[in-house]
């Protein structure tokens, strides 16, 4: 039977946008999906122009999402696109998505889910009634050591998870924060288009749902310090924030946007009775396996010792470096198993369960900072 191409729609990620190439070539990466459309821009020519760039046919890039919903509806359903990403700043995350599953197209949504708690839990009782894949693309869960060192402590191989300490730093704030003009020109730290956190919203979001992931156990309370810098900035721009999960460990998510010079320093280590593990995003096929009596293991990608899920993450044989491109393709990979209704690992795409747990967590962090840095219990 020949592979029939899932038909994939992009809302954002023009030629213009840091994340949209991203995607387009993790979608390319396993052979499953085919960019047929979409809204690559605001300004419609601008979206023509890019769509001309990608060679795509010009009557399926509509000038607004509205229309692109619309008019898509209305084609026999072996032409509709049947899968969209939603790859825009985070305000339109909320109504795009919202509009696509009630159409029933199914969503890859970036990353913060929505600008509030409230919407995201909207959308969840949406996605609740239909039977539609949704995922929210936390980017780095694709990275094959990372799905090893869940499946490591899934299986006991650290022992009891008594701590856990992750770190998201980067430094490219540094140069705007401090100039006036400067940090009110990007919408990161505008609440209207981004929400009410930069840095955690942002960055510190990838780092908590890396926790849960790799923990297996969710976040229970939270109690968080948050740095603006200054008193025109109105979000925060640096978190230090104490975690407690239900599985009794402790721990810390600590992320920047002004940790001068850092680049995208991702880092989780987690702590059992037997041992521990720790990966870092800016090398990422290395995976290290502390322990009281031996000195430390180094596993790499793509061995016979890894588990499966590790395995099949990979595509070359160990020694050839895979990256973010290749994490974000594996997701992709993930989503078009679950479109096409093939056995798959949970962890093989963040859904939109955790996409809410991520706004949840966002919410209570400026919460508990606002509240004179006390502990919030998650929901
Ligand atoms: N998963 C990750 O690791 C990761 C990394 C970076 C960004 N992101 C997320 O991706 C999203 C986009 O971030 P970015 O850095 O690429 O932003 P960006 O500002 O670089 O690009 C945004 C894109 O959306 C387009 N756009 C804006 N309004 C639009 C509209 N009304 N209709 C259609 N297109 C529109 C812009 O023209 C541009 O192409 C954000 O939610 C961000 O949090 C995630």
């Amino acid at each position: 039977m020949p592979n029939k191409k899932i038909r994939l729609g992009i809302l954002g990620g023009g030629g213009d946008s840091l994340i949209g190439v991203l995607h387009r070539i993790a979608s390319s990466m396993h052979d499953n999906y085919e960019i047929v459309g979409g809204v690559f821009n605001p300004e419609h020519e601008e979206s023509l122009k890019f769509a001309r760039h990608l060679g795509l046919d010009e009557s399926r890039v509509y000038k607004d999402y509205e229309t692109f919903i619309n008019e898509e509806i209305k084609l026999d359903s072996e032409k509709r696109i049947e899968v969209v990403s939603v790859l825009t700043p985070n305000f339109l995350h909320f109504p795009m998505a919202k509009m696509l599953l009630e159409n029933n197209f199914h969503v890859i949504c970036e990353k913060p889910l929505t600008t509030t708690y409230a919407e995201a839990k909207e959308l969840f009782k949406i996605k609740e009634s239909k039977d539609l894949v949704f995922a929210v693309t936390y980017t780095y869960t694709g990275y094959p050591m990372v799905r090893q060192m869940t499946k490591m402590v899934a299986n006991g191989e650290i022992g009891k998870v008594h701590k856990v300490d992750a770190q998201y730093l980067q430094g490219w704030l540094n140069p705007v924060v401090h100039d006036k003009e400067k940090r009110s020109s990007t919408w990161r730290l505008n609440p209207k288009v981004s929400g009410i956190s930069c840095c955690v919203g942002d960055i510190g979001t990838h780092a908590f749902n890396m926790v849960e992931l790799v923990a297996g156990s969710n976040v229970k309370k939270i109690l968080s310090h948050l740095n603006n810098l200054y008193d025109d900035n109105p979000m925060d721009v640096d978190a230090n924030i104490l975690i407690q999960l239900e599985n009794g460990a402790n721990g810390t998510i600590r992320s920047s946007q002004i940790a001068t010079g850092e680049e995208n320093n991702l880092r989780i280590s987690i702590y059992g009775d037997k041992g521990g593990l720790k990966w870092e995003q800016e090398n990422p096929n290395y995976l290290y396996h502390l322990s009281d009596n031996e000195p430390m293991r180094v596993l790499k990608t793509a061995h016979p010792y890894n588990y499966d899920i590790s395995n099949i993450s990979t595509k070359i044989p160990p020694g050839h470096p895979e990256g973010i491109f290749d994490s974000m393709g594996n997701i992709y990979n993930g989503v078009a198993k679950a479109i096409k209704k093939q056995k798959f690992d949970s962890v093989e795409f963040p859904s939109i369960d955790e996409g809410v747990r991520g706004m949840d967590f966002i919410e209570k962090a400026v919460k508990s900072h606002q509240s004179g840095n006390i502990w919030m219990n998650l929901d």
